[in-house]
């Protein structure tokens, strides 16, 4: 098994590192986190296809990266089945209690509660980790639950060694995460301090949960003694959520939404996220212009980039929200007609309006969700991402179950042009309702040549930025020709209509922001990189993996 890591330290001492690519010849894991890469991997170097490996990282990250690995939250798979020649895409977003209302978190004013809705038991909704990864075991995958999920067990019950990475995130989220007596015992040492870097950390009642599931399948989750403890724990802290929700909780398999980029097909994921359904509109818009000649982050690219940025988040304030509920117009939101109109209308000399006054993006909020690509020898692919929404969800743990509890219901809008954690807003189509999935924009993406080949499989977490950091991926790749740890390390930006500015990371030029900020645009740098995105691209014979930088404990392993 290879193993390329590349920490941040050495990103920085040596940038070079950062554009050579992980190379392996018969599967590839990119993840987060190195020990859950190692343990895809190890999986294809069984025999296991890209579905197993991806269920068993998907399980062994909820053990190693608890602020977002997770069983507690729930998210999206892409699959690509290879001698199908067919792309599933595998909705196991959470959905809200039964006992959800439209304006369940206001206040006796109207306004938003945002400290119920972001940290409050009641921002959790039905976890759909759980029911997702065993679907996607059972329908497409080639090995037995034990055997996938044995590593996770094994990790939780044996300890993993505390990263700086872990340790420090522990820290940063402390006052929250202390304040539940569950996660201060399951994260964080007698005297309240993170556990120190080198340490062990050993989560034995996570492992009795995972060896649960393993044996009794998902039905242990939500309807045996998982679902009697997460529900003690819910109602302990006065919540709703209760056991008729956790069995109503379902998994449904959606058609990805496609479209076409320069001849290679694009598919990613559709309602309830938005991710797809903007990638593909932004990528329609921008291939009105020939950005390659204008040159990769130029000051001409931007402007062209920031104005699809603006347009595409508009529409999705008003036209996004779960299908199950509300008929989103996917099909004229992605169409190439409406996208040359868009393009026709985007003046090339000034910036656009957004209008108005705007609630901030609260960048201060760690974004903490966590993708992960696999592929295997037959060229299956997945692209998966999944979170606990904020980074260690509401912060409460399951008490004697060892796992953390999603705030996902922040990604509905509470109010009409109430912003959420990520500075989003929202109308009727993604109002709460009972049983129904907050929108996302989480963009599980894959990439085809034109023989229909799959050529590339990434995502990224990222709150709201998501989507505009996977739409700069695929452009770096497909249009500027860069590989793809070039295309991954390459500086970003983001704009999302609401706040109407430019946000930008180190390294997008001096000169480009001159340019744009005379024609009107607001920059503001990031207080944290945007992204992260974890990538396999098929190179003829050979798998190129990049873990991106921005995270440290970020690997690709490969199989050969
Ligand atoms: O589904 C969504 O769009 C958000 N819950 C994702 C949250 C997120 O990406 C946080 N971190 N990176």
């Amino acid at each position: 098994m290879l193993v390329a890591q590349v920490s941040a330290d050495q990103a920085i001492i040596d940038a070079k590192a950062r554009f050579h690519p992980l190379l392996a010849g018969s599967g590839m894991v990119v993840s987060q986190e190195r020990l859950a890469s190692e343990v895809g991997a190890a999986i294809l170097a069984e025999g296991g296809n890209a579905i197993d490996a991806a269920v068993a990282t998907g399980f062994a990250l909820a053990v190693t990266l608890p602020r977002a690995g997770n069983i507690g939250g729930g998210g999206f798979m892409l699959v690509y089945l290879a001698e199908q020649r067919r792309t599933v895409a595998i909705d196991y977003r959470e959905m809200a209690p039964r006992s959800a209302r439209p304006d369940m978190f206001l206040d006796a004013q109207g306004n938003v509660d945002t400290q119920r809705a972001r940290f409050g038991i009641d921002a959790t909704a039905i976890p759909g980790t759980v029911a997702g990864l065993l679907h996607a075991l059972e329908r497409y995958g080639s090995m037995s639950r034990e055997q996938v999920m044995a590593p996770a067990i094994a990790l939780a019950a044996n300890g993993i060694r505390v990263s700086a990475d872990l340790s420090e995130s522990l820290q940063a989220r402390a006052q929250r995460l202390l304040a539940d007596p569950a996660s201060a015992g399951y994260f964080y040492r007698a005297d309240g301090s993170a556990p120190a870097i080198g340490s062990q950390l050993y989560q034995p009642d996570l492992a009795a949960t995972l060896q649960r599931i393993s044996d009794r399948g998902r039905d242990e989750f939500y309807a045996g003694k998982t679902a009697d403890l997460m529900v003690a724990t819910i109602a302990s802290h006065g919540g709703q959520l209760d056991h008729r929700d956790l069995a109503s909780y379902r998994v449904v398999e959606r058609q990805p939404v496609c479209g076409s980029y320069r001849g290679n097909t694009v598919c990613a994921m559709p309602p309830p996220s938005s991710g797809g359904v903007h990638l593909i509109q932004m990528l329609n818009i921008l291939e009105n212009w020939d950005l390659r000649s204008l040159g990769h982050n130029s000051a001409a690219y931007l402007h062209r980039l920031i104005e699809s940025m603006r347009r595409a988040y508009a529409d999705r304030s008003r036209y996004l929200g779960d299908p199950d509920f509300y008929q989103v117009p996917v099909l004229a939101l992605t169409d190439k007609g409406y996208a040359a109109r868009s393009a026709e209308q985007i003046p090339l000399d000034k910036a656009g309006d957004s209008a108005a006054v705007a609630p901030g993006l609260e960048l201060q909020e760690s974004f903490e969700t966590t993708h992960y690509s696999s592929w295997d020898r037959w060229g299956n692919v997945v692209s998966n991402t999944y979170t606990l929404n904020f980074s260690y969800g509401n912060g409460k743990s399951v008490a004697g179950a060892g796992f953390l509890l999603n705030n996902e219901m922040d990604d509905f809008s509470a109010k009409r042009g109430a912003a959420n954690g990520f500075g989003l807003l929202g109308e009727e189509a993604n109002k709460i309702e009972p049983y129904k999935r907050p929108l996302s924009s989480m963009t599980p993406a894959l990439v085809f040549a034109a023989d229909g080949q799959p050529l590339l499989a990434t995502g990224s977490p990222g709150g709201s930025t998501i989507i505009t950091v996977v739409l700069q991926t695929l452009l770096n790749y497909l249009e500027f020709g860069m590989n793809i740890a070039e295309a991954t390390a390459a500086p970003r930006i983001h704009h999302q209509w609401w706040p109407d500015k430019v946000f930008w990371e180190q390294g997008i030029s001096a000169d480009s922001r001159a340019i744009l900020a005379a024609m009107g645009h607001q920059f503001e740098l990031a207080p944290r990189v945007l992204g992260a995105t974890m990538s396999v691209s098929r190179q003829q014979q050979w798998l190129q993996g990049a873990a991106d930088y921005r995270r440290s404990e970020a690997a690709a392993a490969g199989a050969d």
